[in-house]
């Protein structure tokens, strides 16, 4: 089975590990997951843990699926007509538009605090699954992508320095993309300091995968999107195109990835690593003018 059908079902036993309470609450989330989606995280952690050799097990999965399920509940909360009030996500409507907002609101609370659980029922060692739900927690959180969610509805309509703007997109969404680095590394059991630079490169990756999507924002249309285009420029929103233009969004894009795919080499030559399919999966970020 292909690693993205072995994601998907994981998400979906999970749903069915138990009886329902609410046989509607369970649709409307698995409405949003089986919409699709790129599936660039839980993939990430796969590759990496790959890298380090590791034979991927059921646990491994169990991981990925978690992060996956944040990741959407930040979808469905971050298209909610309080935030940025969006009518089509993954080429289908939105959550909120095809049941209905309290129900949008609960599945997104669902998709943020099942997967701590599906985590802790892992059979990882006890200190990772504890490390993993740490770092899971603080990366989406106050200290993450909530965070960052938070900065970025108050600086529409404002001018922002770049530094501020880095800081919106590391936490928005810098913070989610780089987990599945850290935590690749740190399932391999790799020391401290590798696990340091999988974060850094993880939190390269993430920079540029928001550049990435602001630019696609102004560029690209819906059949390729699958959300709303020109959504940024109809909020005023703060991106790097509103701030540096396109041909400097470009730019940064590919200079971050430069550099994570500098530091991954430079891993590759220190540490018994193979990250071949990481950097080719880095690579497919990359855009041109
Ligand atoms: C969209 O994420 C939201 C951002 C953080 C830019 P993705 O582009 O990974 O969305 P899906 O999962 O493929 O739908
Ligand atoms: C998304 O940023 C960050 C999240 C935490 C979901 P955007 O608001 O730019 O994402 P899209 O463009 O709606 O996918
Ligand atoms: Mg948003
Ligand atoms: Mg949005
Ligand atoms: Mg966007």
């Amino acid at each position: 089975m292909d690693k993205l059908t072995k994601i998907n079902q994981t998400i979906a036993s999970f749903y069915q590990s138990k009886a329902a309470v609410s046989t509607e609450m369970i649709e409307a989330i698995l409405y949003s997951v089986d919409a699709g989606g790129k599936r660039i995280r839980p993939l990430f952690l796969l590759d990496v843990l790959e890298a380090f050799s590791i034979p991927l097990e059921e646990s491994h999965f169990a991981v990925a699926a978690a992060l996956e399920m944040i990741h959407t509940g930040s979808l469905i909360h971050d298209d909610l007509p309080a935030m940025d009030n969006d009518d089509y996500r993954r080429g289908r409507l939105t959550n909120h538009k095809k049941f209905d907002e309290a129900t949008a609101i609960l599945a997104g609370d669902s998709l943020f605090l099942d997967p701590f659980a599906l985590v802790a029922g892992t059979d990882l060692p006890a200190q990772v699954r504890v490390d993993l739900i740490q770092c899971l927690s603080d990366s989406s959180g106050t200290f993450g992508m909530v965070g960052g969610q938070m900065l970025d509805m108050k600086a529409e309509g404002q001018k922002l320095s770049l530094d501020q703007l880095q800081a919106i997109h590391r936490h928005k969404t810098g913070c989610l993309l780089a987990f599945p680095f850290w935590a690749g590394a740190r399932i391999a059991d790799a020391q401290e300091e590798v696990q340091e630079k999988f974060l850094q490169v993880g939190h390269l990756v993430g920079h540029a995968f928001q550049v990435r999507d602001d630019i696609l924002d102004v560029t690209a249309d819906f059949e390729l999107l699958g959300k709303t285009p020109e959504k940024d420029l109809a909020a005023d929103k703060m991106t790097y195109p509103s701030l540096l233009g396109l041909d400097k969004s470009y730019q940064i894009l590919n200079q971050d990835i430069d550099q994570s795919l500098a530091i991954l080499a430079e891993l590759e030559k220190a540490q018994t690593i193979k990250a071949d399919a990481v950097k080719a999966l880095i690579e497919r970020l990359r855009l041109h003018a």
